[in-house]
């Protein structure tokens, strides 16, 4: 199954945890949507890397529908790949494998677990912290060379890079080494009660006025900007303070303007212009999408049976990789 066969491979993948929010669309989604036609795609739901926390089984179903949705209705083309991950067994297998060559100091680095095991580390489940391995292993499954993501994942491929390169020295060319693409705009998206913060799923679940859903109806986007954080200045000024920087991050992101262009448009403003530019910026590119969104969702059936479908068609090309891998170290 190739969208694009004979260009560069792109792996890319969310979890389905609950609501999207605007740092993953203008991190991820946006982009690969963009870009789709340069590469040959697959997109992926992760829903073996969410059951890392604990999850409702009813909401993780529905999450992962709706996650699907998201991905058409923000513009993937149909034919392209995308699938759920617990749909493909050599993810966690080659997963497994991947474990045993990865020391625990490398997984002992990773921001992420300490970020989310934060001081329940001791209770944190294994799952949690081997996740780098399973991201690993999502990517070097289909010989991946870019992995399009937002800055918070850097540090997960560069991990995957390290041991696919240790693999590959100890038992030959196994891997191809992938590439992380991050753009420069967008690429980390702040919370908007907290410019400090990165905006993020977890948090967004404790705050309401954190991040705007890709679900949020127009007059909730509104609310949420007008409240966000700015500073103590009566109006815009460059340097700009954290909190009125991310909103213009996010109306250039948006609005694929440049920051000098940004900059005349908003110096001397004052505040309440700011966010309804970026209010409006934001309600016209998310109406379309929720629009769309409403549509596949009227045939969940459709949806599975497509999701379904790619699985069955990608399960050869990492069947291929899990026996070579296999292979070479002595499995098979
Ligand atoms: P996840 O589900 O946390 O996030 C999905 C994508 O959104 C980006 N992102 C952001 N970008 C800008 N600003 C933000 N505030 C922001 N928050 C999130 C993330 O960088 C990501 O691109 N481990 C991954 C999922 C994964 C994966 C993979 C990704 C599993 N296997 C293989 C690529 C390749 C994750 O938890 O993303």
């Amino acid at each position: 199954m190739q969208s694009n066969p004979g260009k560069p491979r792109v792996f890319s993948g969310i979890q389905p945890s609950g609501g999207l929010h605007l740092g993953n669309y203008l991190g991820a989604i946006r982009n690969w949507v963009r870009d789709q036609d340069k590469y040959d795609n697959i997109f992926c739901i992760v829903d073996l890397h969410t059951i890392t926390v604990p999850q409702d089984p009813a909401a993780l179903r529905e999450n992962t529908l709706s996650l699907a949705a998201i991905y058409l209705a923000s513009g993937i083309k149909k034919e392209q790949a995308m699938f759920v991950q617990s749909h493909i067994p050599a993810h966690p297998e080659l997963a497994w494998i991947l474990e045993c060559f990865i020391p625990m100091g490398w997984l002992e680095r990773m921001t992420q677990f300490k970020e989310k095991s934060g001081r329940e580390r001791e209770r944190s489940s294994a799952g949690l912290f081997a996740y780098p391995a399973l991201m690993a292993a999502d990517i070097l499954l289909y010989d991946t060379r870019y992995v399009p993501v937002g800055e918070d994942q850097r540090q997960h491929i560069e991990l995957t890079r390290d041991i696919a390169q240790r693999i590959n020295q100890r038992f030959g060319d196994v891997f191809t080494l992938p590439e992380p693409m991050i753009q420069a705009a967008g690429a980390r998206i702040m919370g908007l009660d907290d410019p400090e913060k990165k905006m993020s799923k977890s948090l967004a679940g404790d705050t309401p006025g954190h991040a705007i859903f890709l679900l949020d109806p127009p007059d909730v986007v509104r609310k949420k900007f007008a409240r966000a954080q700015t500073d103590a200045e009566p109006a815009v000024r460059f340097p700009a303070g954290a909190g009125v920087r991310n909103l213009l991050e996010i109306y250039r992101t948006i609005t694929d303007k440049a920051w000098p262009a940004v900059e005349q448009e908003f110096t001397g403003k004052p505040y309440s212009v700011l966010k309804s530019a970026v209010s409006d910026a934001v309600i016209e590119a998310l109406t379309p999408i929720q629009q769309r969104y409403r549509e596949i969702r009227a045939d969940d059936a459709a949806l599975m049976r497509q999701l379904r479908g790619t699985a069955d068609r990608l399960t050869p090309i990492a069947d291929t990789t899990l026996q070579r891998v296999q292979h070479a170290v002595g499995l098979r």
